[in-house]
């Protein structure tokens, strides 16, 4: 064809492919990444977002209205804890009924809406699969506990107890201690046998050596996937399983919060039928469109143990990364560390990095120093969203805001915290209403917010923030933003510098078209340091500042002075 033919077949052509083979090109055949490689994931604890009806608990209508925040702040996907009808012992956790909402947060077409309304803006929705347990209401485990010779007697493990008569219970099975306290086996009048249940008493263990416990569970997860959402993530995944033979869990020094002996959750914990469970998982949500994602709740004590979930590529997409979350330090080796370590892991996965969630004190009061608070923020929110793993927040981290636990047992709501009252508060300190505003319930409720909002929303709330242009809100716009525009922080491999210093961490992102550098200065010093940035085989002569806090002045090409806990993301020229 001549030039002009070519052109004029160009001008015309509909599609891409037919454009590309009138050039004489063969079109690619190369997969797109999945959508979740460059995902933000933002955590939504729904009763703490936004209320809508002035009940002073947050509802699906409440996230729906919210959207556009989350849009103009460029996350891609929310993961929302559970909505499922529910007692409300573990807030949600304890679930009666998987394929239905839970009044306080609205109806089923409420959620249509917001799946509805959410793809609209393009934010996806990840459910929470809650596969360890349900509640002692339901109807599974009423049906179950009703008779030793019910069907679903098998779906939940029951045991005798040791040395029982017709008079007493006798013990436990054995040794075995809930996450929360005490005893594992809870003994049951009706049918004198012990239930297991690695979390609360009302939250008893569902048998997975059961295949119909598997069939019904993948109707829990085909339903939510008809229903449009994007994947799940899966809770308390390793305690899946325990020990056929029932061994006791060996002890280990001391005593823990609620006054038991220490054990080391050996024969309860990351059994390897886990990862059956989990390939099963993924070929289930696999059957659909849109590369459903699995990101599994699991705290892994180990690089190994967290590679393992992976699979061969046949589990799980985005394992959290609790190593790294729980650093709980400024401390440039060690994250260092523990990143190179995820990023060289065998399974060759994508890691999942997150400093917040639900169950765990906010960052902010984990890592701040009580002086540079702010600061630290800032400079955490540069080391979560500018390495290459998929970042996963929790609403309020973009604010800064702070750990409110209370201060009188009466208050407590969850229940750990009223048992292990007071060193153990409970987790209510990092689940306050979400700060929208500086009126007095922080915009969150017109009615009484289920828990206090702290003073602190008056200083940090969005409104006050979004007008601020250093405010941590506006960080991390910004940075979220960059992660966009940016194709070394988008896609490019993520190689470690200046490995030797001790307080900072820095490292370079390289795609095939642009380097950026990060240097994140962990100390409470002024540190000026030469970015070693030939050895990581980078060529160029200019640093040209992305995001820095505080502002930073180049002294040349690779020389940089970083304030106290400064920050700095600069593209290499
Ligand atoms: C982990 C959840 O994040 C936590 O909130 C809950 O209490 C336990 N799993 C039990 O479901
Ligand atoms: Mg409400």
């Amino acid at each position: 064809m001549k030039a002009t033919a070519v052109a004029a077949a160009l001008t015309a052509c509909v599609s891409i492919s037919l454009c590309l083979q009138i050039a004489g090109q063969q079109p690619s055949t190369a997969k797109p990444d999945p959508w979740w490689r460059h995902a933000v994931i933002y955590e939504i604890y729904p009763q703490s977002f936004r209320d809508s009806d002035g009940d002073g608990v947050g509802d699906l209508k409440g996230i729906t209205s919210r959207l556009d925040y989350l849009k103009d702040l460029g996350i891609d996907a929310i993961w929302i804890t559970p909505i499922y009808p529910s007692p409300g012992v573990d807030n949600g956790y304890d679930i009666a009924d998987y394929t239905a909402i839970d009044p306080k947060y609205g109806t089923m077409a409420d959620f249509e809406v917001l799946v509805t309304e959410a793809k609209k803006r393009g934010i996806r929705i990840l459910m929470d699969y809650v596969i360890n347990h349900t509640s002692d209401q339901h109807p599974w485990f009423r049906e179950s506990r009703s008779s030793r010779d019910n069907p679903k007697r098998d779906w939940y493990v029951w045991r005798d107890g040791k040395n029982e008569t017709s008079t007493s219970p006798g013990q436990p099975p054995n040794n075995w201690q809930s996450w929360f306290g005490h005893s594992a086996w809870q003994w049951d009048e009706t049918t004198r046998q012990y239930y297991y249940h690695y979390f609360y008493v009302q939250q008893p263990d569902l048998n997975w050596r059961n295949p119909e416990v598997h069939k019904a569970m993948d109707g829990v997860l085909d339903f939510w996937m008809q229903k449009g959402v994007a994947g799940f993530r899966i809770d308390a995944v390793s305690r899946l399983f325990e020990d056929p033979q029932m061994r006791d869990d060996p002890y280990l020094p001391g005593y823990n919060v609620y006054g038991d002996r220490n054990i080391k959750h050996l024969y309860t914990d990351d059994l390897p039928q886990v990862h059956v469970v989990l390939k099963e998982v993924r070929r289930v949500v696999d059957k659909y469109p849109g590369d459903p994602v699995l990101v599994t709740e699991a705290d892994e004590p180990n690089i190994e143990a967290l590679a393992r979930m992976y699979g061969d590529g046949d589990e799980v997409q985005l394992p959290m990364d609790f190593q790294i979350a729980d650093v709980n330090q400024l401390n440039a080796p060690k994250f260092r560390r523990l990143f190179n370590e995820v990023e060289n892991n065998s399974a060759h996965g994508q890691p999942e990095y997150f400093f917040s969630n639900h169950d765990q004190p906010r960052q902010r009061d984990r890592y701040g120093d009580g002086r540079h608070n702010d600061q630290i923020a800032r400079l955490m929110a540069v080391l979560e969203l500018t390495t290459r793993g998929t970042p996963q927040m929790y609403y309020g981290e973009e604010l800064g805001m702070r750990t409110t636990d209370p201060t009188r047992i009466e208050d407590v709501h969850d229940p750990i915290g009223r048992l292990g009252w007071p060193k153990e508060k409970g987790r209510d300190g990092e689940r306050t209403p979400m700060q929208w505003d500086g009126a007095s319930n922080a915009g969150f409720t017109t009615g009484t917010p289920w828990l206090k909002v702290p003073p602190s929303a008056r200083q940090y709330n969005v409104e006050a923030e979004a007008k601020d242009k250093d405010s941590i809100l506006n960080c991390y716009k910004h940075l979220l933003a960059l992660r966009k525009s940016e194709s070394a922080l988008r896609d490019g491999d993520q190689v470690s510098i200046n490995n030797d210093d001790s307080e900072v961490f820095a490292f370079v992102r390289k795609s095939s078209d642009e380097t950026v550098v990060v240097a994140l200065n962990m100390s409470a010093k002024a540190r000026s340091i030469q970015l070693d940035l030939k050895t990581a085989g980078v060529r160029g002569s200019q640093l040209v500042p992305l995001y820095s806090a505080p502002k930073f002045t180049a002294e040349g090409s690779d020389r940089v002075t970083l304030a106290p806990f400064g920050a700095l993301v600069a593209r290499f020229e």
